[in-house]
């Protein structure tokens, strides 16, 4: 199965939002919130989806970078049950990656339930480390979030150095 990915647009609010309940029955993000993250100019939003189906979304994941900032955020991730692992996540999260560097960023963070084994997976996967532990973060469950790093290489083309010897 191929997947296409695309920019998420203000009009997919709905369908991110039927994915990000299901996901997230406890916790989800309300449909404002999610509202703004699609608004605002520090976002970059991607959802994912079978081409022969463009109108059902089947994931989306969101970066936020401040204009001129060197640190990126992946703020959320998720891909319908029925479709994890398969591959899609990881192809978000290297999509937002390479948005976050083409935008100038050096480094980009993300949080993660200690408890959410897959996503911790695929993130040390992708090259991310864990770099602190925010003690009972995740309420009302009180579960820890592990922040985790990944530093970003400049953009072809750009100035390095270069040891000769
Ligand atoms: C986390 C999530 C976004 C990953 O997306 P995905 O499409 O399932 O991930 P991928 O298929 O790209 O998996 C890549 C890697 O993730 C890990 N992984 C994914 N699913 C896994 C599972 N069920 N068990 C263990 N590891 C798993 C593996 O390391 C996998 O590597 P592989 O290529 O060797 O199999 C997805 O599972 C999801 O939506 N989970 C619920 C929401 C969530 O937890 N979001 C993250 C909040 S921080």
């Amino acid at each position: 199965m191929t997947w296409q990915f695309r920019k998420a647009m203000l009009d997919d609010l709905d369908g991110i939002m039927r994915i990000e309940n299901a996901t997230f029955p406890e916790d989800a993000w309300s449909e404002a919130t999610m509202r703004s993250e699609l608004e605002s100019r520090n976002s970059y939003y991607l959802v994912g989806f079978d081409p022969t189906a463009p109108d059902h979304l089947v994931a989306y994941a969101g970066l936020s970078l401040a204009k001129g900032a060197t640190q990126a955020d992946i703020q959320t991730i998720a891909v319908e049950a029925s479709l994890q692992g398969k591959g899609i996540g990881g192809s978000l999260i290297r999509q937002l990656i390479s948005e976050a560097r083409v935008r100038g960023a050096a480094e980009v963070f993300l949080e993660v339930r200690a408890d959410n084994e897959p996503a911790i997976g695929l993130y040390r996967n992708l090259g991310f480390e864990a770099i602190a532990t925010r003690r009972g973060y995740y309420q009302p469950a009180g579960i820890d979030a592990i922040v985790m790093r990944l530093e970003v290489a400049a953009p072809k083309g750009s100035f390095t150095e270069w040891d000769r010897s």
